[in-house]
């Protein structure tokens, strides 16, 4: 199997001109992450123990979200070192618990690695923007690997955008889609339908999706209790 593993990092936006600091910046992180708390949040209410995050990004959501849900342990990671380095100085500048950031390609098995299963049966496992800027196999891998890892009645979160069978094609999803696969012809927009039926395959058996700002959607997927 090729690798799935990006080669690059996928910021250039440094959040500070200090050296020594190697927090990276996205705007979109910073917009979407209040919407995605509050979405979270009755999900949360009523849970504790680890939460996974697949592909972590600057680590501005793993800072802001583990602050957000205190009675849970939050774990980011992702397959970039320049991203691990900048979630570890982003728990760093916010005070936050800065578990991790654990190395992962969602691609792999990555749930039988060693640093999963330590911290496993999980609660739950969110990745956001992930799934349409990489290969389907990633999609794949974060679901075979949630119905493995997570504890019964356990969540997987997906944030991006992703095209609803009842619902029409916007234009702008039309042309962003258009966009990644012009980019990456093994990177492009998810069927929810298609994550439903890969969910199922892993016991993750029930599936609600719920619109979100610009364009996107939560979609959960809970393993069978
Ligand atoms: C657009 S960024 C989103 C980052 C963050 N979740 C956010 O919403 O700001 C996509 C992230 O997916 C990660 N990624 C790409 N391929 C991956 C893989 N095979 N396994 C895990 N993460 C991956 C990248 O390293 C990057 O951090």
């Amino acid at each position: 199997m090729t690798s799935t593993r990006p080669t690059a990092a996928f910021y250039d936006n440094p959040a500070s001109t200090d050296e020594d600091d190697k927090r990276l910046f996205s705007g979109i992180a910073l917009r979407n992450g209040p919407p995605v708390i509050a979405a979270l949040a009755p999900y949360f209410a009523n849970r504790t123990g680890s939460v996974l995050e697949i592909g972590a990004g600057t680590g501005q959501h793993a800072g802001a979200f583990s602050l957000a849900f205190p009675h849970l342990d939050w774990w980011p990671s992702d397959p970039v070192p320049d991203h691990r380095a900048s979630i570890t100085d982003w728990a760093r500048f916010l005070k936050a618990p800065g578990l991790g950031p654990l190395d992962l390609d969602a691609g792999a098995d990555w749930a039988e690695d060693p640093q999963i299963t330590a911290i496993s049966p999980l609660a739950a496992i969110l990745s956001m923007n992930v799934i349409h800027i990489s290969p389907m196999d990633v999609a794949k891998g974060i679901i075979r690997g949630a119905g493995k890892a997570l504890a019964p009645d356990g969540l997987l979160f997906f944030y991006g955008p992703f095209f609803v069978s009842e619902d029409p094609i916007s234009d702008g999803n039309r042309e962003f889609d258009a966009r990644l696969r012009a980019r990456d012809p093994r990177w492009g927009i998810r069927d929810t339908d298609d994550i439903g039926k890969l969910g199922q395959d892993a016991g993750l058996n029930e599936m609600s999706i719920q619109p979100m700002p610009a364009n996107n959607q939560l979609v959960v997927l809970r393993k069978s209790a």
